[in-house]
């Protein structure tokens, strides 16, 4: 142990984070807060109520249904000491499952829940995509299909609407696995393994450059075949999608009832939406940025019917979906709809300029806080210039300064002052 102590003193130990996460310095806490004030906001106005799980999770967990590529390529997995191949926690829809597989026989329907985790993904770092983030999760479970899919779309329309976002700034893109079975078994008439290869294909359809999607194309199917996928990747509006498949799915239901809300006009058909984890049957969706800066998935969710299955459980239909701060972030910068949090909450700087008066401003500090303001309190004697140049490095608005029996309370911003022996009106009026 020694040795290993003086071998890891003599490298040079790096300042910066492991590699795709982020120190949160205060002003990235500031607006992570506020981020996740605003989400809890709108959870508690649609009754979703929070809940939280492990950091860690037997890999098993998502062995079975979170499908290859978190498996294979993102997820964080290590032998404990207790012999269990663990994982940190990739997503949360497989928790959440599990923690609603214990108690739903007893809870009345639906269960609406909501949490904000950190969770990590081994990924190559890059803008929008890091390998810790905190991800937005609602769920409802045990609902009817459409009008639970219709309250998350409607959720998740009105929390980006809650940050001052509209129809410019963002589409929710959907489609319903429904359709795309259909396809695959009735038009392309290709078998399950064939079926699965393809969900990889078109999820990837839209980044994939255009000869490498017609080779992987070419792979598994026929010029037929191929043709009729085709056809069906060309689709671009619901009237289309429905005519094309002519049948009754989930998705046309929902769109039938949402026609005359707000929620209508966030809603676009895109048949390229598969979403890339297995477990969703039926509507598909996510969040795009509509900026020409900033084109990418926001969020990202769906309807699951089968979770609970890998614990034994009858069937519970569930729906939600998870929204990433990093993105959510990017999106709010690029539309201009981020608060400036360089500065601290409105709080008080309390000063004294000679030791004589350390009680007495002590004593203000306090009172001020019993009044319900935040105050940082200067802990040593400054003299009264150094006390403005520390307010202004520090954006405080508010400043007192103690020089003799009383103290003088200054409103940097409104450039007012007033001398008082103690906390009166006026100050409070300046204050509110
Ligand atoms: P997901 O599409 O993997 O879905 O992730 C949802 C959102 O999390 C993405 O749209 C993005 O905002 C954010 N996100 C994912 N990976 C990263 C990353 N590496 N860096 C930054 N942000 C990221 C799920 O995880 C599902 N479990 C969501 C869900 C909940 N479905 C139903 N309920």
């Amino acid at each position: 142990m020694l040795f290993m102590g003086y071998l890891v003193s003599m490298t040079q130990i790096s300042k910066s984070p492991y590699k795709g996460c982020r120190d949160l310095f205060p002003k990235e806490k500031r607006e992570q807060d506020y981020l996740f004030s605003k989400m809890k906001e709108i959870a508690s106005l649609y009754a979703y109520e929070p809940y939280d799980g492990p950091m860690l999770e037997l890999v098993d967990l998502y062995k079975a249904k979170s499908g290859e590529e978190l498996i294979n390529d993102q997820i964080y997995s290590f032998t404990d000491r207790g012999n269990r191949f663990v994982a940190i926690r990739p997503e949360m829809t497989p928790t959440v499952a599990r923690m609603i597989a214990q108690i739903h026989r007893a809870t009345p329907k639906p269960m609406r829940w909501y949490s904000i985790p950190n969770l990590m993904r081994y990924e190559r770092p890059q803008k929008g995509r890091l390998r810790e983030h905190w991800q937005f999760n609602c769920d409802i479970f045990g609902g009817p299909e459409v009008l639970s899919e219709m309250e998350v779309l409607e959720l998740v329309k009105d929390l980006l609407k809650h940050f001052g976002a509209n129809e410019k700034h963002f589409s929710i893109l959907i489609n319903d696995r429904a359709i795309v079975n259909e396809l695959f078994l009735n038009v392309l008439k290709v078998d399950e393994q064939t079926s699965y290869k393809l969900y990889k294909i078109i999820d990837k359809s839209k980044k994939l450059p255009y000869e490498k999607l017609e080779a992987l194309m070419d792979d598994v199917l026929s010029a037929e075949q191929k043709s009729n996928l085709k056809k069906y990747l060309a689709l671009d509006n619901f009237k289309d999608a429905f005519e094309f498949l002519n049948i009754e799915s989930p998705l046309k239901q929902l769109v039938e009832k949402v026609e005359d809300t707000d929620l209508y006009k966030y809603l676009k058909y895109d048949p390229s939406i598969v979403r890339g984890l297995d477990y969703y049957t039926g509507i598909v969706f996510e969040v795009f940025d509509l900026h020409p800066d900033n084109r990418r998935a926001i969020c990202g969710g769906g309807s699951y019917a089968n979770l609970l299955e890998i614990f034994k459980e009858s069937p519970l239909p569930g729906v939600g979906f998870g929204l990433g701060d990093v993105t959510l972030k990017d999106f709010l910068i690029t539309h201009e709809l981020m608060p400036d949090f360089n500065q601290p909450d409105d709080a008080i700087l309390v000063t004294f300029q000679a030791s004589e008066f350390e009680s007495k401003a002590l004593k203000i500090s306090r009172e001020f806080r019993e009044s319900g303001f935040g105050v940082e309190s200067n802990l040593k004697p400054i003299n009264v210039s150094k006390a403005f140049q520390l307010a202004e490095k520090k954006n405080y608005s508010y400043l007192v300064l103690i020089e003799d029996e009383q103290f003088v309370f200054k409103d940097l911003v409104n450039k007012k002052e007033i001398r008082s022996n103690s906390i009166n009106d006026e100050i409070l009026d300046l204050l509110s």
